[in-house]
Order: structure tokens, then sequence, then C-alpha cells
């Protein structure tokens, strides 16, 4: 059995999906919480609900007991832990949502882990934002990560930390994977392809931080996705068996290109404002690979303007638009 936090998620709604269409029986578990509509949250659920081996439990990681209550321990083989608080922006005015899901809930993932005798992996999300503000990518896995701009960073960080310490004490399989910018259909509304596609169709004016110039390594989901379940299927022979692995496409696009692959998937012109860019957005963000390529043989093969045209299409289709 395959417990998966956040299943109600964008990552975790793939990446179940996946490991059920392989045969593979999912526990997911996920909060549900207001940060952006429940509604797409139970609309991933209801797709998920179709597919054998499928069990959903809403629960918040947080709380004493309720991963227990969800899955018994001895049942766990292999955990994929996503469920967080995620954005960085909200991270400066709701601090202690970062405390709970991702100090407190990594912590009793962590602890389930523990206990569990018959896991083999732990596989949990980290982000590109432990590399904090820096132009000067690719950005690799041995680099210095002591100064995150925000404190959804500083959270994420330090479940590495934590997670590190778990593996030297207690001999837990475990496997930090650092997303960036994962983004296709049944995506977060709180992201910028999601709310210039919105905006544009509606014809409302965007705003660009930093004149359009911040760069993001935009990963298309059917990248990703497959890439976390190579994850979980080969955990680290390291000594101790703990390892941060990047997963990016390794090719950056500016926000600007962003919107001009939301145009010419829209077949509408953007309206644009600017605004100065915020200091818990980063400058850039650029992954180095190698390490994801020798471990999983991953390799991304979607495009910006591909990827976003297929987004449009889903959204076009899921709103009726
Ligand atoms: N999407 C990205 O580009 C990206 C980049 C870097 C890291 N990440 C990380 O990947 C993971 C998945 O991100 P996502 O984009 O799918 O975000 P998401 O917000 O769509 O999914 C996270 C899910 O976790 C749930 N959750 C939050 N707190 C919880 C709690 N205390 N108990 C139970 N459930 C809780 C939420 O309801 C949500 O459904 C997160 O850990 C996020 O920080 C995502």
């Amino acid at each position: 059995m395959i417990l998966v936090t956040g299943a109600a998620g964008f990552i975790g709604y793939h990446v179940s999906r996946r490991l059920l269409e392989a045969g593979r029986a999912v526990v997911g578990v996920d909060s549900l919480n207001s940060y952006y509509d429940p509604a797409l949250k139970r609309a991933r659920l209801d797709a998920l609900a179709g597919l054998a081996g499928f069990r959903f439990h809403e629960i918040d990681i947080a709380s004493e007991g309720a991963l227990e209550n969800a899955l018994p321990r001895n049942e766990a083989r292999g955990i994929v832990h996503l469920a967080a608080q995620a954005g960085v922006r909200h991270s400066l005015t709701a601090p202690f949502d970062y405390e709970r899901s991702n100090l407190a809930g990594h912590l009793r993932v962590l602890e389930y882990a523990r206990h569990a005798p018959r896991l083999q992996h732990l596989v949990y999300a980290s982000s590109s934002s432990v590399y904090g503000d820096r132009s000067d990518g690719p950005f690799r896995e041995t680099d210095r990560c002591d100064a995150p701009a925000s404190l959804y960073a500083a959270t994420k960080r330090s479940c590495e930390l934590m997670s590190e310490t778990y593996a030297r004490l207690f001999g837990i399989k475990q496997t930090g994977l650092r997303f960036f910018t994962a983004y296709g259909p049944f995506g977060r509304p709180d992201m910028a392809y999601w709310s210039f596609t919105e905006k544009v169709l509606k014809g409302e004016t965007l705003t660009l931080y930093g004149e359009g110039k911040l760069a993001r390594d935009f990963t298309y989901i059917d990248d990703m996705a497959p890439a976390i379940i190579a994850a979980l299927d080969h955990p680290p022979a390291d000594d101790p068996p703990h390892v941060v692995v990047n997963l990016g496409n390794s090719n950056p696009s500016t926000v600007n290109d962003l919107v001009a692959a939301v145009e010419k998937a829209t077949g509408m012109v953007a309206k644009k404002e600017f605004a100065p860019r915020n200091a818990v957005e980063v400058s850039a963000t650029f992954a180095d690979v190698t390490r994801a390529k020798a471990r999983y043989g991953f390799e991304p093969r979607v495009s910006l303007e591909e990827g976003v045209a297929r987004f449009v299409r889903w959204y076009k289709g899921f709103y009726g638009v």
C-alpha cells in the first residue's frame, strides 16, 4: 500500500492517478483546506474515485494519530509525502499555516515512518526555493542552501534537515525531491500560468512583477509525475540513506515567455501592467538534473509552449470556456 499525502492537491492527484493506473493500491490523505478552491480538490478526488484501489481520508496530517487511523503503520510499503502549505507569498500573511502543515506535518510523517515496520521508502516534496535568490544557475544539489528568501523556503529546507536526521538515527530510506515550478492540467489556481490563462480569457489585465523578467524552470506535470514514481521505486543506497534530487526542466523561461505561450495558446493578446518584484519572489530558478538523470533516467521532454497549450485546452474543457 502506498500512502500519498496531499492526494487532492495538484501533484498528489497526478501521482496517485499514475500509481493506480499501474495497478498499485493508494491510500490518499488530504485536509482539503481552503488555500485555494476546495471544489477543485474535490474534483480531483472524484476523478481518482473511479479508479480501482483508491481509498481516501480527509485528515490534517499534523494531528496526532491521524495518519495511523488512515493507514495502519504495518500496511505502509511506500510514502509519497506531498501535503504542505505551498506558495511563497502566502507565507508573508499566514506564517503559522507553514509551521503546522510543513514543520509539524513533516515531523508527523517522519514519526509515522519511524514505526512503520514494512516501509521501504519515504519520498517527500522539497522545493527549488531552498536555493534562495540566485541568478547563477544551474542549481546543483551540492550547492549551499542556507539563505532562504521566504518562510516557505525555510520550512522546506527544514524538512530536508529533519529527514537527514531521521535517516541517520533510524535508517529510514528517504528521497527529498526539489520540484521546480510544476504546471499542467488540474494545476494550481495560485500560480501564474493559471491566473494568466484565466485573465487573458476574461480580457483582464495581468500584473507582471519585475518587468516579467523573473525566470522559472517550468516543468510539465507529465515529465514530473513519472519521475516521482521512479524515485519511489529507487530507494537510495547512500549512507545515511537520504538523498535530495532536483526535478526540473533544466531550461528556464521568463514570465514574459510564459505570457507569450498563453497568448499563443488562447489566440488572444494579453493586457499587461508591471509591478516591482516582491522580496519573497526569487529572480530565477534553474535545475541541474544530472542526479535525476543518473538515478531515474529523468529526461524532461515537454516545452513550455506545448505544456501551456495542453494546460489551456484542459482549462477551457474543465470550465466550459
Ligand atoms: N507545484 C509546484 O510547482 C511545487 C514546487 C515546489 C514544491 N512543491 C511542493 O510539492 C507539494 C505538492 O504541491 P502542489 O503543487 O500539488 O500543491 P497543492 O496545494 O495543490 O497540494 C498540497 C495539498 O496538501 C494539502 N494539505 C496542506 N496542508 C495539509 C495538512 N496539514 N494535512 C493534510 N493535507 C494538507 C492541501 O489541501 C493540498 O491539497 C507541496 O509539498 C509543495 O510545497 C510544489
